[in-house]
């Protein structure tokens, strides 16, 4: 199976191909970036270009794409409304129509803004109701990549962290290091969800892949709380001293995008499709604290002895 994963320097599609070379499947990559990442070649393109996705697309001939690649980040989508609708929903309706035209299958991610907050943990029979831009964005995606023909498969996923080079840091690699520097953190504490080890999400995205899993699924980790426990745990796990982190409201945060606050991904269905389970947050720090590049990277955290 040729499976080609956009958005190739970004968190997920970093951990997507880093699990490369994986039995009986053939990666490529693409990203506005060219280069390799892990062993993986990646195709520069803007997927804004709906000409230049059609001509990568026929050239690779993917059996199936994983689209990761979006404007991530909610607040600039608030303020920079035509950008996010460019990336989050025109780039979509081109690798739509690019594995229309090829005969490839598609996953797209989506996320858990798609709910207003009120009421989470949610199931997929949940009502969507976003708050915000980013959320409406994610929301019309999800019906193109379900409605149009192609095989589609939408993955609902949250609070994705994990140690990977070169991505930006994510909400536990961001407190860790800050913890070990000393800093003091203002963290908010009403809003709750599940964080997702991004390499489960990687490894959920191929298996489904691999099975030509179609429809839509949530995705998140097994341990449900706040932002601020979140860092606490963190802090513990790694005998990190937290007494410096202070807690804060999400409306006194000033942020530009509404955040859903009782948030949170219900699981049970795609655990019955994969048949295994989520690592909980525990799991997962033990499992990114045991990768040789945390242990180099992090290496003066008081129980990292490389
Ligand atoms: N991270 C989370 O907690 C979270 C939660 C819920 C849902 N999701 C969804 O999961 C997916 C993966 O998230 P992530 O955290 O891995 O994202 P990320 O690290 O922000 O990576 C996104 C990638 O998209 C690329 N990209 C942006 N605009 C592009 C364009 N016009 N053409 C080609 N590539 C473009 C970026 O390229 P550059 O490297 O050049 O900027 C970046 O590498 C996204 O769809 C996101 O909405 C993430």
């Amino acid at each position: 199976m040729r499976l080609l994963v956009t958005g190739a320097h970004g968190l997920l599609g970093r951990a997507l191909l880093q699990a490369a070379p994986t039995e009986g499947m053939e990666y490529a990559g693409c990203g506005r970036q060219g280069g390799i990442v892990g062993q993986v070649p990646c195709h520069a393109i803007d997927l804004t270009d709906k000409d230049a996705v059609m001509a990568l697309w026929r050239r690779l001939r993917p059996d199936r794409v994983i689209h990761t690649a979006a404007v991530t980040n909610v607040d600039q989508c608030e303020t920079e409304p035509e950008l996010a609708r460019r990336v989050n929903l025109e780039a979509v309706e081109n690798v739509v129509a690019a594995c229309v035209e090829i005969g490839a299958g598609m996953a797209q991610l989506s996320t858990d803004y798609v709910f207003d907050g009120q009421a989470g943990p949610y199931s997929e029979q949940d009502a969507p109701q976003p708050l915000s831009v980013y959320g409406r964005m994610k929301l019309a995606s999800e019906a193109i990549v379900l409605g149009a023909g192609v095989d589609g498969l939408v993955v609902r996923t949250l609070w994705l962290y994990g140690h990977l080079r070169c991505v930006r840091p994510n909400l536990v690699t961001w407190p860790l290091a800050a913890l070990a520097r000393g800093e003091d953190m203002r963290i908010v504490s009403d809003q709750w969800g599940n964080p997702t080890y991004v390499h489960d999400l990687a490894r959920a995205l191929v298996q489904l892949s691999r099975q030509g899993v179609g429809g839509l699924f949530h995705m998140g980790g097994a341990t449900f709380l706040t932002r601020d426990e979140l860092v606490r745990q963190v802090a513990a796990h790694f005998h990190l001293d937290a007494s410096a982190v202070a807690t804060m409201t999400t409306a006194s945060a000033g942020q530009a995008a509404p955040r859903p606050l009782r948030s949170g991904l219900r699981t049970d269905n795609i655990e019955a499709q994969l048949g295994w389970a989520p690592a909980s947050l525990q799991e997962g720090l033990e499992r990114m604290a045991a990768e040789p590049d945390f242990r180099e990277d992090f290496s003066g955290l008081p129980d990292i002895n490389v």
